[in-house]
C-alpha cells in the first residue's frame, strides 16, 4: 500500500487529504513518509461560481508524476462514499495538473455542502480515492440577504467621539428566539463593522479576532460564515454580537461623516421535516452600549470595566428590558462578499522575560521580543482597582517606556477590576506593536507570570524554514519572520504600532515574493489585489495605499507598480493565473494612463518617494545629504515603467493577447532607447549620477546594452566596495534588486558581505543593536526617535528571496509557475558553510540542506511528487559526484551538462543525498 498526501484547493481554500494507494503496481510496496491531513483554511462560505481544486501528492517514490485525475463532488458524504458525484464527476482527465482545477459541475447554490475526493493515475500506477474533503458555499445571490443593517447612530454620555475617537464604547446586541425542534443544519452569515465578536447561547463562535477583514467599506464589505448547527437546541436560544469600532469608525478622521458601528446577520435554520427558518438582524434586536468595553480603538487601546459586565447577556432569559431597540442604519455601501482570506487569530504566545519596578507602583514589562497583539493578564484585587497598560517599542534613556514614535497613538489599555477571585482579561478590539509595557495601578506586585503576550496575525501556515551557519543571518531571518507576520492584518500593513497601519503598496513590491516562501500568503495577497483594483479611479490612476483609506493618488511608478509585481508573484509562486486574468485590464489601463498623462519622449518622470529610506551618510541624520547616493526621479520612474511593460508583455502572452504582446514589446524598445540615450554614459558605463540604484535598476530589468553590462556592474561594485566600504547604500527601491543583482553578475560574496556587515548600515547593524524585528530606517536607533517604526518590512527588499532562491537555491524554473519545475542552485560563498531550508510549495515540500567541508559538498534534497528539478551540483565534473553512494548518472539522475563550477542534472520527485567534490 502506498499512501499519498493530497492538498486540495478550491479557489482560496486549501484542504489536505490523504489518498490511499492500493494498487500501485509496485513489486515491493512503498510506504509513505510525512503523511498528513490538514485543513489550511476553513472552507466555509465561498461565493465564487467556480471554486478551484488542488491537491498535493506525497510519496517517497522517486520520479513520480500524475498522468490523469478524476474528481467527484457530491452533495452528501453518503453519496461521495458510494462514488456518486451528483454535483460533479470530472471523469478521467488525462492531465498532470494538480493545482487550481476549476470546478465544472452543476451550479452551486447558497450554503450547498460539497463533499469531494480525487483519484489519480501516476507513472507508478493508480491511486485509491483520497479521503473526502468538504467545502460550503456562501450567499450566491445578493437578493438572498433579507437581514438589515442595524446599529445605533449615536454616542452616549460616556463616549466622546469628537475628541480622539477613542471614547466610543462597544455596542452589545442580542436576540432571543424559540425553535420547536433541533435543526439539522444552521448556517450563520455575519458582518459587523468595524469589528465583531459573535456568541450563541453563551459561547464564542469561532476563534477569529478583529474580524471581518478590512476593506474599503463603501465598495466592498466582507462577511464570515459559520456552521453553527451544534450551537442550537430545541427551546429558547440567544444570539449575541459585540461590535467594536475598528477601521470603519476610525475612518471618520479622513471622511467628513461619522459612521457608527453596524452589523448585519442572517441565520438560516433547516429542520428535519424540511422546513426552514431565518433569523436576521432587524429592529427586534436589543442593544446597549453600557457594557464593560467602555472605549475601544485600534490605535489608542481598550478600556474595560469588569464591574459593568452583564452576566448571562449572551444567553436566553436575560432581562434586557432596559436595553434599547436596535435601529436600522444606512448600509455601509459596499457589496457584501464572502471573505476568502484567512481571519486573524491568536497564532503564538510570548512569555515576558523581565519586569522592573521603575518607581513605586510603576513597572516595565519586557517581552524580550518586539511583537504584535496584546497582553493577557491575570490579577487579583479590589473592586474598582484600575490597571493601566501602556505599550511601547522603545525605552528611553532611563528605561521608561517611550511612546514618541506612535505619532499620537495612545496604545493604552485599562482594566477596572470587579474584585472577584482571580480575574483574567485581554482586549477584544485593539492591537499593539510592542516589546515593553508600562504597568501602573496593579494591585500587589506583578510578576512576569501574570502576563502573556498574544501574537495575532492572519491565520496562515508558515511554509518556510531557513537556517544557516551564520548567526547574524539567522537573527536577520528571525527579525524578518516577526516583522512579516506582525504586519499581516487582513492586508499587508506598513507598521503595526503607530497611527498609520496602512496597506502602503510600495512596501511590498518585491517583499511579497520573499514573504511567499515564509507564509502561505496567496489568499491575503489575492484579496489585496482586489483592494487595489477596486480603488482604481475611473481614469486609470492607482492609489499608493489600499484599502483606500487615505485617498492617496500621487501617480508615481513605484508604489502603484506593486499591483503588477504582486500579480506576478501570485502567478509565479502559487501558479495562480486567475490573478492575471482578473487584474490584467486594470493594470493595462493604469500603464496607459501614466503614459498618456506623463510620458515625455520615452521618459517617465513620475516618482514620488525616490529610493525611499536610503541610509543617510551618518546614522544621526534623518535624511541623506550626499547627492551622489540619491537617485534621480526619472531614472526610477522610467526603469519601473520598463519593468511594468515587461511584466504586461508576459501577462498578455499568458492569457493569449498577441496584439498586446506586440504593443508592449514595441513600447519596451522605445523606452529602453530613450532611457539609455538620456541617462547612460557609454564611456564609463554609469547611469545618471552613478548611484548604486541608478545602475542596478536598468541592469536587473534588462535595459543595459549587453556589451556594457559588465561595465555597469563594475560601477555598482566600485561604489559599494570603495565608497561604502562593503555596505549597502540603497533604500526601499534599490534593495529590491541588490542581493540578486550582486549574485546574478557573479559576486554573491559581496551580497554576503553586505548582509553580514555588523556596522552601519545594514540588517546586521540592526541585529547588533538588539533589534528583534526589521526597522523602518537603517539608522532607527540614532535618528530622531519619533520617526522610526521598529517594525516595518520594506527594507527587506529581495533579501528573503535571496535567502531561499540563492543561498538555499530553491527557485521556480524561470518561465514556470507554482514550482512545477524547480531549479536548485545553491550559491557557494566563502565563509558560509551550511544552509538548511525548506519551502512547502503548492506541489509539496521542497528541501535543500547543504554543508561544505573543505572541497566536499554534501547536499540533501527533497523534490515533491509531480514536479521535476534541475539541480546544479557544485562539482567540476560528474565523476566527482555520488548520490547515496551511487555514481551518477543513473536511472533517477540524468546528466544535462556543465555550467561553470556546477554539474547540472535533472531529477524527478524524491529524496536525494548528493556528495560531491568541488
Ligand atoms: C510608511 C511607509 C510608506 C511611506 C510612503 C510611511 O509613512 O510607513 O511604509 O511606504 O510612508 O511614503
Amino acid at each position: 500500500m502506498v499512501c499519498y498526501m493530497l492538498k486540495m484547493k478550491n479557489n482560496c481554500i486549501v484542504l489536505l487529504v490523504c489518498l490511499l494507494m492500493t494498487a500501485c503496481g509496485e513489486k515491493h510496496p512503498v510506504t509513505l513518509s510525512n503523511l498528513r491531513c490538514e485543513l489550511i483554511t476553513d472552507p466555509i462560505g465561498i461565493d465564487c461560481v467556480t471554486p478551484r481544486l488542488s491537491w498535493e501528492i506525497n510519496s517517497d517514490h522517486r520520479g513520480l508524476y500524475q498522468t490523469a485525475y478524476r474528481i467527484l463532488v457530491a452533495s452528501s458524504l453518503g453519496q461521495l462514499n458510494a462514488d456518486q458525484g451528483d454535483l460533479w464527476d470530472s471523469g478521467q482527465i488525462q492531465s498532470g495538473n494538480s493545482i487550481f482545477v476549476p470546478y465544472s459541475g452543476k451550479e452551486l447554490k447558497s450554503r450547498a455542502e460539497c463533499y469531494w475526493k480525487v483519484q489519480i493515475d501516476t507513472n507508478h500506477g493508480k491511486s485509491g480515492w483520497s479521503q473526502p474533503a468538504k467545502w460550503m458555499m456562501g450567499v450566491m445571490d445578493l437578493g438572498e440577504w433579507q437581514a438589515k443593517w442595524i446599529g445605533l447612530d449615536k454616542s452616549f454620555a460616556w463616549d466622546d467621539p469628537q475628541a480622539k475617537c477613542t471614547r466610543l464604547s462597544a455596542r452589545y446586541f442580542r436576540k432571543e428566539f424559540e425553535i420547536s425542534q433541533q435543526p439539522v443544519k444552521a448556517v450563520l452569515h455575519i458582518s459587523g463593522l468595524g469589528l465583531y465578536k459573535l456568541r450563541i447561547n453563551g459561547e464564542m463562535i469561532g476563534d477569529q479576532e478583529l474580524s471581518p477583514t478590512p476593506t474599503e467599506y463603501a465598495r466592498v464589505v466582507k462577511y464570515n460564515t459559520f456552521d453553527v448547527t451544534k450551537n442550537f437546541q430545541k427551546g429558547h436560544n440567544a444570539v449575541a454580537v459585540v461590535l467594536g469600532n475598528g477601521r470603519f469608525f476610525h475612518m471618520r478622521h479622513r471622511n467628513v461623516e461619522i459612521e457608527y458601528p453596524k452589523m448585519i446577520l442572517q441565520l438560516e435554520l433547516e429542520y428535519a421535516d424540511g422546513h426552514h427558518q431565518t433569523i436576521m438582524s432587524d429592529h427586534t434586536w436589543k442593544v446597549t452600549a453600557d457594557g464593560p468595553i467602555r472605549a475601544n480603538n485600534e490605535y489608542d487601546g481598550e478600556e474595560y470595566d469588569a464591574r459593568k459586565e452583564m452576566p448571562g447577556w449572551d444567553k436566553s432569559g436575560f432581562d434586557d428590558r432596559h436595553w434599547l431597540g436596535a435601529e436600522y442604519t444606512r448600509a455601509p455601501g459596499g457589496k457584501l462578499e464572502a471573505q476568502n482570506n484567512q481571519n486573524i487569530k491568536v497564532m503564538d504566545v510570548v512569555r515576558p522575560v523581565a519586569i522592573t519596578e521603575k518607581k513605586p507602583g510603576t513597572y516595565v514589562l519586557d517581552m524580550g521580543q518586539n511583537m504584535v497583539g496584546w497582553l493577557r493578564m491575570k490579577v487579583r484585587g479590589n473592586k474598582g482597582d484600575r490597571i493601566q497598560l501602556r505599550f511601547a517599542e522603545n525605552l528611553d534613556e532611563n528605561g521608561n517606556v517611550c511612546l514618541d514614535n506612535l505619532r499620537g497613538g495612545l496604545a493604552t489599555d485599562q482594566y477596572t477590576l470587579k474584585g472577584e477571585a482571580t480575574e483574567t482579561w485581554e482586549p477584544s478590539f485593539t492591537s499593539h506593536g510592542f516589546q515593553y509595557v508600562e504597568i501602573t495601578g496593579y494591585p500587589g506586585t506583578p510578576s512576569i507570570h501574570d502576563f502573556e503576550g498574544r501574537v495575532v496575525y492572519d491565520e496562515m501556515e508558515t511554509t518556510g524554514y531557513f537556517e544557516t551557519s551564520n548567526k547574524t543571518i539567522n537573527q536577520i531571518y528571525s527579525n524578518a519572520y516577526w516583522s512579516i507576520r506582525g504586519n499581516y492584518r487582513g492586508m499587508p500593513t506598513d507598521c503595526p504600532q503607530r497611527t498609520e497601519r496602512m496597506g502602503w503598496l510600495g512596501d511590498r513590491t518585491v517583499g511579497a515574493h520573499g514573504e511567499s516562501f515564509v507564509f502561505n500568503n496567496n489568499n491575503l495577497y489575492a484579496k489585496w489585489l482586489d483592494d487595489i483594483r477596486i480603488a482604481q479611479r475611473e481614469d486609470g490612476s492607482l492609489p499608493d495605499i489600499a484599502p483606500n483609506y487615505w485617498n492617496k493618488y500621487t501617480d508615481n511608478m513605484t508604489w502603484p507598480g506593486t499591483f503588477v509585481t504582486v500579480t506576478n508573484m501570485l502567478y509565479e509562486q502559487f501558479g495562480d493565473l486567475e490573478q492575471v486574468v482578473k487584474n490584467y485590464d486594470a493594470m493595462k489601463k493604469w500603464l496607459g494612463y501614466m503614459r498618456t498623462n506623463y510620458m515625455v519622449d520615452g521618459i517617465m518622470p513620475r516618482d514620488r518617494y525616490g529610493d525611499w529610506c536610503m541610509p543617510p551618510e551618518l546614522p544621526t541624520l534623518n535624511d541623506p545629504k550626499d547627492s551622489t547616493r540619491i537617485t534621480e526621479a526619472a531614472v526610477i520612474g522610467t526603469t519601473f515603467y520598463y519593468q511594468m511593460l515587461d511584466l504586461l508583455e508576459k501577462f498578455a502572452g499568458l492569457i493569449d493577447k498577441p496584439d498586446d504582446v506586440k504593443l508592449f514589446a514595441e513600447q519596451k524598445i522605445q523606452v529602453k532607447e530613450s532611457f539609455n540615450k538620456k541617462f547612460l554614459n557609454t564611456q564609463n558605463g554609469q547611469y545618471s549620477n552613478n548611484s548604486v540604484t541608478a545602475n542596478l535598476l536598468p541592469l536587473c530589468f534588462g535595459m543595459v546594452p549587453k556589451e556594457l553590462e559588465n561595465l555597469v556592474f563594475g560601477n555598482i561594485v566600485n561604489r559599494t566596495m570603495n565608497d561604502f566600504n562593503g555596505h549597502l547604500s540603497t533604500g526601499v527601491i534599490g534593495c529590491q534588486w541588490l542581493m540578486r543583482g550582486f549574485s546574478d553578475y557573479g559576486r554573491p560574496d559581496i551580497a554576503y558581505q553586505v548582509v553580514t556587515a555588523k556596522d552601519y548600515p545594514g540588517w546586521g547593524y540592526m541585529v547588533e543593536k538588539g533589534a528583534t524585528t526589521i526597522w523602518e530606517h537603517w539608522n532607527g536607533d540614532a535618528m530622531e526617535r519619533w520617526i522610526d517604526s521598529k517594525n516595518h518590512v520594506m527594507l527587506l527588499g529581495d533579501l528573503i528571496v535571496w535567502f531561499y532562491e540563492y543561498l538555499a537555491g530553491i527557485q521556480n524554473t524561470p518561465g514556470n509557475c507554482g514550482f512545477k519545475q524547480i531549479t536548485m542552485k545553491p550559491s557557494i560563498i566563502d565563509g558560509l558553510d551550511e544552509v538548511k531550508a525548506s519551502y512547502h510549495s503548492v506541489h509539496g515540500l521542497i528541501k535543500s540542506a547543504w554543508m561544505k567541508t573543505g572541497q566536499s559538498f554534501q547536499w540533501e534534497i527533497t523534490v515533491p511528487c509531480n514536479t521535476t528539478a534541475t539541480v546544479y551540483i557544485p562539482a567540476t565534473c560528474k565523476e566527482n559526484i555520488t548520490e547515496n553512494g551511487q555514481t551518477i548518472p543513473n536511472r533517477h539522475i540524468k546528466f544535462v551538462g556543465m555550467d561553470g563550477d556546477y554539474t547540472v542534472c535533472e531529477i524527478g520527485s524524491g529524496i536525494y543525498s548528493f556528495l560531491s567534490v568541488r
